[in-house]
């Protein structure tokens, strides 16, 4: 284990299962649709590459990168797309791909952007799911596994933009983590 990190949560067998479980869902319910995958960059990557690679329909695949100030210090939370143009979803079946649903700020600025795009349907897919009160009331329709409210790496997901390739996903030593303030 990562010498930074308090425990391991989840390690390699355990996710793939996982994401054996998620693809078998997905592909069942996607069976006669059109497929749109919106990734969300970077924290999505590896959740994205190992999971679509499990799912035999054909689909396509999109990506698009926010950058969100968390308003822990004092910001209302805003989320900004770095993209112009909105991935065409006109009249497909839209897939948001992320990382981890934690205050839902991300998820439901992304949701309501793409709805504008005029989608069929809109589900959310996401590796983790903290069990907390969320600032936004997003629902995710498929979960990998849901997590107390503690801060996570590995799989995709950062810290400070490290930790990204860890192959299992693992609590972080609190006393790394400075809060603002
Ligand atoms: P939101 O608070 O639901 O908008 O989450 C936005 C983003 O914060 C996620 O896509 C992650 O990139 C990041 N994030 C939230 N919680 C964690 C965590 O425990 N570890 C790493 N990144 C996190
Ligand atoms: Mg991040």
């Amino acid at each position: 284990m990562q010498g930074n990190l308090e425990r391991v949560l989840f390690d390699e067998p355990a996710i793939n299962r996982r994401l054996d479980e998620l693809a078998g869902q997905i592909s069942n319910d996607y069976r006669h649709r059109e497929l749109t995958v919106i990734a969300v960059l970077n924290g999505s990557l590896i959740f994205m590459a190992e999971l679509l690679r499990r799912i035999q329909l054909p689909l396509k695949l999109d990506c698009l990168s926010v950058v969100s100030y968390d308003g822990k210090a004092q910001t209302s939370g805003e989320v900004i797309f770095k993209q112009v143009t909105l991935p065409d979803v006109v009249d497909r079946h839209a897939l948001i791909l992320d990382d981890i649903l934690d205050s839902g700020r991300t998820l439901a600025a992304i949701r309501e952007k793409l709805e504008t795009a005029k989608p069929r349907s809109i589900r959310v897919c996401v590796l983790l799911s903290k069990k907390k009160q969320r600032a936004r009331d997003v629902v995710a329709d498929y979960v990998g596994f849901e997590i107390e409210d503690e801060f996570v790496v590995g799989y995709g997901l950062d810290f400070m933009e490290r930790y990204r390739n860890l192959p299992y996903i693992g609590v972080l030593r609190k006393e790394l983590i400075v809060q603002p303030g």
